[in-house]
């Protein structure tokens, strides 16, 4: 069963009476392809499954789309609905109303996680990472679930998250899901709806550029596909490309075991990312 919960209280109470092994999606909504993968994991692997739907204002900078992300609460339940186990299995859809059962009035507090900072979606979103840790740490502290689930798309976040949970000794076990691609190969992001059909063919820019930079990087080596890079970083259309250690986000090195190529790319004015992983245990 799918039931919508859309006040604290409310979830609290569900909660407290409720002894099932819990995991959590935390989503911002416009629930694509990629969420339901993350939802059907959590499913499959807990009895209980929290999907959170909240635009998180703490997360988008002053001049970036938070009044006009897509909020699609009725079509999100239609598509969890949809799922064949989300009607045998018990499914929460934690929407809340009021911001204030998230940030509560004068709500004052950070969290930051540190080292991860001046790089890749850090550079040019400066705070963003502190209102997803912030707001992800209030999620992990409301539902209190054994496990929660996360894309590889936004591979920065899933870093960050993990620091966190370890340093702070939080008791949940994080779960990272493969990015969903459509048909061409583009990453799917909520953000994919503010593009049209010729744009949509833009963006594969991104992808097929990382693409490339990960076969030279498993046939050249690094210091030819830095070059390689460095000539793709001409389009001024890409706000960044780089290729790091996947562990720490620092350059690559001898002891590096997997790298990872991320890039952001604006098309019009839509700012999309995407990555990829590559072992390096061949070289
Ligand atoms: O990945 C997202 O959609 C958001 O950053 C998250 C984790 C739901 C926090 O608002």
């Amino acid at each position: 069963m799918v039931e919508l919960i859309t006040s604290r209280e409310k979830l609290v109470n569900y909660l407290e009476s409720s002894q099932l092994s819990r995991g959590l999606v935390p989503t911002m909504g416009n629930l694509h392809q990629g969420h339901l993968t993350l939802i059907k994991e959590s499913i499959n692997e807990n009895d209980l499954t929290v999907v959170t739907i909240f635009v998180n204002p703490k997360q988008f900078g002053p001049n970036e789309d938070f009044d006009k992300y897509p909020r699609t609460l009725e079509a999100d339940l239609d598509a969890i609905r949809s799922i064949d186990k989300a009607l045998d299995k018990n499914v929460i859809v934690f929407a809340p109303e009021k911001i204030e059962d998230i940030y509560p009035e004068g709500f004052s507090s950070t969290i930051s996680v540190h080292g991860f900072d001046q790089i890749l979606c850090a550079k040019d979103r400066p705070g963003h990472f502190d209102g997803v840790t912030t707001v992800v740490y209030i999620l992990f502290n409301l539902i209190k679930a054994r496990r929660a689930y996360f894309g590889l798309k936004d591979f920065q976040q899933t870093l960050i998250i993990r620091k966190m949970v370890k340093d702070l000794m939080i008791p949940i076990e994080i779960k990272l899901v493969e990015i969903v691609r459509d048909s061409n190969g583009l990453a799917l992001s909520s953000r994919n709806k503010y593009l049209d059909l010729k744009q949509k063919e833009e963006a594969l820019t991104l992808t097929k550029s990382i693409k490339k930079l990960k076969d030279s990087l498993l046939k050249s080596g690094i210091k030819d596909t830095i070059k390689m890079k460095d000539d793709i970083l001409e389009d001024k259309r890409f706000v960044y490309l780089d290729i790091l250690d996947a562990n720490n986000l620092h350059p690559l090195d001898d002891r590096s075991k997997e790298a990872v190529i991320a890039g952001a790319i604006m098309i019009g004015t839509t700012r999309l990312i995407d990555n990829t992983l590559v072992s390096l245990n061949v070289r």
